[in-house]
């Protein structure tokens, strides 16, 4: 329905009460060709927000498909802007890239609240690019859609299925065993990027973007189209057209990211068996929408959620397998039909979830599960918290027989185990001491990484799932208890103990551990203990020097990165950005 929207873009270049301004900023414009009946034509100016770059592999056919979206944004009536962000990779960008994810959020919120945009679109894919690009958008708040590049094709090596990352995990270890060399190590994980495109296991890009669909913020369907599948060209021009009608039904994010639609996204990734990352980006574009959202909400809403889609890292399959057997729509639709998702939930076609999704067709149940028989029960995280931290989450799910028979089932405390800490400061320590024979580290050890969050790696890095010392490995013992306030690739599929929050380098109860503390993990209770009276906790905790257990700044944006930030499970937001919302309604004043 085409409401009377006034657009913002006028007060640029409309605005018959300041014709000097209006000329201004007008001739600009009009010298690669636009021309004045375009840009005063009453037309709204729809921003591409374009994350894809030489720098940017994973996001880089975002290039070439912004043509696409250009083509169905002028169809529709609009005029497509496009213009560049600060970039995020995942693997190229030292120390983290989780550093950037809120410097992208920032620098994308002053260009759409400083230039004539009225309608944006968000070109998602790499893990951060896509919450970082709805944090922004949720605070200016004009119409946004998110479109993501799809991710790459499923790898192959010699005959076998290999996907992003969870293949380094695995072939990790059998370069430390001496199975494979450095060259066929190599191949091996060259193999799993066969195409443009974004990882093709359930890691944290492909989690995120199934995410962005669930909130309603991305036409259904979207988010599983590989990208180099002509239906990926196809979803650009639809993304295109789309955003156009909805700034005149002046449908902005506001009225799509609700609690409704932030309660499904958490059961969605239960779902998905999807990335233990998400939560963070999840919780962090809930507080950039002014939606309340809390870690313990991931246990409440989504642990009884059952698994039902099959992908690596804790499943068989890759994307393209999830994309052929119906992508996210068959999820959610699966999901409706048990009546686990709030239904009504707005979504960017101008309908409800359940409008978008109810009865989507499911083509291969090996790979999506149906709800009446998922893959796995309870697959959602578990939220711990004890003396050590008042939060940390588990993937339950992925506790494996082998791990459960070795630390869960001793009859007399079943769920239970005590382990003896060690304790890592960072992984440069974990890695030139890991095979020291002096750590004495054996099965009933739990392997602790620390100062690893946000303010002390800074950034907060993926390097809490450790691999036990060659020693161990050679006796067949593949994976020990870890634990950290750092985070875990979301193609790994360990259970570990993440996110520890608050931080050590916060001053968080992990800075007290010592290597050889016994810890108590119980999952009955939810809870994890250092057993150590608390006037010896109080003793460790005034005689510690916080400051020289991590690395000094290295940059300007790290020092102010780590002066602002909150803890993982506030999203690893800066709290002072959160209060600069509803933008869109506050012009700036004249340049
Ligand atoms: Fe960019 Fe995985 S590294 S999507
Ligand atoms: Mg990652």
């Amino acid at each position: 329905m085409k409401k009377d929207i006034s657009l913002r873009s006028r007060a640029w270049f409309n605005d018959d009460s300041n014709p000097d301004m209006t000329a201004l900023y007008l001739e600009k414009y009009l010298n690669y060709g636009l021309t004045i009946e375009e840009l005063q034509g009453g037309k709204p100016i729809i921003g591409i927000a374009q994350t894809g770059s030489d720098l940017v592999p994973c996001n880089r056919a975002h290039i070439e498909l912004a043509e696409r979206l250009k083509a169905g944004i002028r169809d529709a009536g609009g005029i497509p802007i496009e213009f560049p962000v600060h970039p995020i990779q995942e693997t190229g960008r030292r120390p983290t890239a989780a550093l950037d994810r809120n410097l992208q959020c920032l620098s994308l919120i002053e260009v759409l609240h400083g230039y004539p945009i009225d309608a944006v679109v968000l070109t998602t894919g790499c893990d951060k690019t896509t919450p970082a690009l709805l944090m922004g958008a949720a605070s200016v708040n004009i119409p946004a859609i998110a479109y993501s590049v799809g991710p790459m094709l499923n790898g192959r090596y010699k005959g076998q299925c290999v996907g992003s990352g969870t293949i380094i995990w695995d072939a990790r270890k059998r370069l430390a065993k001496g199975d494979i060399d450095y060259n066929e190590f190599i191949a091996e994980v060259a193999s799993s990027a066969p195409s443009t495109g974004h990882c093709n296991t359930m890691g944290t890009a492909l989690t995120m973007n199934c995410l962005a669909e669930a909130l309603g913020m991305m036409l259904p369907g979207c988010a599983s189209i590989p990208a180099p599948y002509r239906e990926r060209a196809q979803m650009a021009y639809h993304t295109g057209k789309r955003i156009v009608e909805m700034v005149w039904e002046d449908l902005t994010p506001e009225k799509i990211l609700t609690r409704e639609a932030f309660e499904n996204a958490i059961r969605v990734c239960s779902a998905l068996g999807g990335s233990t990352n998400a939560p963070i980006h999840i919780n962090a574009i809930a507080a950039h929408a002014g939606v309340d959202i809390k870690i313990q909400d991931w246990q409440a809403v989504g642990q009884h959620i059952p698994q039902l889609v099959n992908c690596q890292p804790v499943g068989k399959y890759l994307s393209e397998d999830f994309h052929n057997a119906g992508g996210l729509p068959a999820v959610i639709g699966q999901l409706l039909q048990a009546n686990l998702l709030n239904a009504q939930a707005l979504t960017v076609t101008g309908k409800s979830i359940s409008e978008n999704c109810q009865g989507a067709p499911l083509y291969n149940t090996d790979v999506i599960y149906q709800v009446d028989s998922p893959l796995k029960q309870q697959a959602g995280l578990m939220v711990l918290s004890g003396n050590l931290f008042d939060s940390a989450i588990m993937k339950v799910s992925a506790i494996d027989a082998d791990f459960r028979q070795r630390y869960l089932s001793d009859p007399a405390r079943p769920n239970c185990f005590t382990a003896r800490a060690i304790v890592f400061n960072g992984p440069e320590e974990y890695h030139s001491q890991i095979d020291n024979p002096e750590l004495d580290i054996d099965e009933n050890c739990i392997l602790v990484m620390r100062f690893t969050g946000p303010k002390g790696y800074p950034g907060s890095a993926e390097v809490v799932n450790m691999q036990p010392p060659k020693a161990l490995l050679e006796r067949g013992i593949s994976s020990l208890p870890t634990m950290g306030d750092g985070r875990q690739s979301g193609t790994s599929g360990s259970p570990s103990i993440l996110n520890a929050s608050p931080e050590a380098a916060d001053g968080g109860g992990l800075a007290l551990l010592k290597s050889g503390d016994l810890v108590t993990v119980d999952l009955n209770q939810g809870s994890v203990n250092v057993q150590i009276s608390s006037e010896e906790l109080a003793q460790r905790r005034a005689e510690l020097d916080l400051q020289s257990q991590y690395p000094a700044n290295q940059t300007w944006w790290q020092e102010i990165y780590r002066a602002k930030v909150s803890n993982l499970d506030e999203g690893a937001v800066f709290v002072d950005m959160l209060k600069y919302r509803r933008l869109r309604d506050k012009l700036p004043r004249h340049s």
